[in-house]
């Protein structure tokens, strides 16, 4: 009995030599990581205080093609350069608030970001989220996604962004939010009694992560409180697109 603990031991360590927990557990979910998904959350909160559309010596690392040009630039300063095998500076700039909360697991993420041919967005999403507060929580991070134009605290912006925060157009479809999150949205729309025409562009994500989104979404800003599935958002996506909130907008938006 003893001696089969020990064996297990043994191998469970042989496994994992060489690669901190945090790291494992992320090598173990297997997943690629996408840039909505895992790499536009880490840059929002680690490297747009410094990467941003005003200053012009450094890149927007918001803007996808920008950071997907610089990828392996990008994977030598967050990895190389901090482990000591890059020459030039190691990012985020040591010593700033950033550099002392970014985490080796986010560090990773990014490596296996770039390593692994750096996609926008989908991905497999076999990440076992099933509780309510665990896709809320899920969602949260996601919600950098939405942010970009619906503002952090989901009242939109006047006259080019919507609210979220209480929106009665979002309260009173689930199916069609999930659409527009699919496909997008363009043309006039009312909410909240407030005309807004313009484009929203449609986001490559897995179903989940579309499902915990918007569970993020209704759980927040005084909205209704209900819950999205994974399975709500296969069904919508099965069927055909509704004419209102379709087809690829005419012009492609910043975020792609
Ligand atoms: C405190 C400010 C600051 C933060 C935070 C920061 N950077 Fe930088 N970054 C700079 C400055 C300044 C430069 C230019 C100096 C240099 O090249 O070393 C730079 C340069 C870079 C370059 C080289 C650009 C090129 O093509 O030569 C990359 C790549 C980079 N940063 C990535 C990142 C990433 C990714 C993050 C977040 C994980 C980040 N940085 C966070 C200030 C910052
Ligand atoms: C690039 C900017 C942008 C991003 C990013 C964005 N939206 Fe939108 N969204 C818009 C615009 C613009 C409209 C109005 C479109 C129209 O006029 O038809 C809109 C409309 C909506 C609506 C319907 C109107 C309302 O306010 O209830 C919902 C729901 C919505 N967006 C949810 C989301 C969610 C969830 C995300 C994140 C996954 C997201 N949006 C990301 C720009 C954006």
């Amino acid at each position: 009995m003893k001696t089969f603990f020990i064996q297990r031991l043994l191998a469970a360590t042989a496994l994992t030599a060489g690669c901190l927990t945090a790291v494992c557990a992320d090598e173990a979910s297997s997943s690629t990581p996408t840039y909505l998904r895992d790499i536009q959350p880490i840059f929002m909160s680690s490297c747009t205080r410094c990467h941003n559309q005003e200053t012009r010596f450094v890149y927007n690392w918001l803007d996808y093609k920008t950071a997907y040009a610089d990828r392996w630039e990008i994977k030598r300063r967050v990895w190389d350069g901090w482990q000591g095998s890059y020459y030039k500076e190691a990012m985020p700039v040591a010593n700033s608030p950033e550099s002392l909360a970014l985490t080796e697991a986010d560090r990773f993420i990014i490596r296996k970001w770039v390593e692994n041919g750096s996609p926008r967005g989908v991905a497999p999403a076999n990440d076992g989220v099933k509780s309510k507060a665990e896709r809320i929580e899920a969602g949260r991070k996601l919600f950098t996604i939405c942010a970009a134009c619906h503002q952090p605290t989901g009242h939109g912006l006047a006259n080019q962004f919507p609210p979220l925060a209480g929106s009665d157009y979002l309260n009173a479809d689930k199916a069609r939010a999930i659409q527009i999150v699919l496909y997008g949205r363009q043309g006039e729309v009312i909410v909240n009694g407030t005309k807004f025409n313009n484009n929203m562009p449609g986001f490559p994500l897995a179903d989940q992560d579309v499902a915990n989104v918007l569970t993020y979404v209704y759980n927040s800003f005084g909205n209704s409180g209900i819950e999205v599935t994974a399975e709500e958002v296969k069904t919508v996506r099965a069927q055909s697109p509704k004419p209102a909130a379709v087809t690829a907008p005419a012009t492609k938006s910043n975020f792609e």
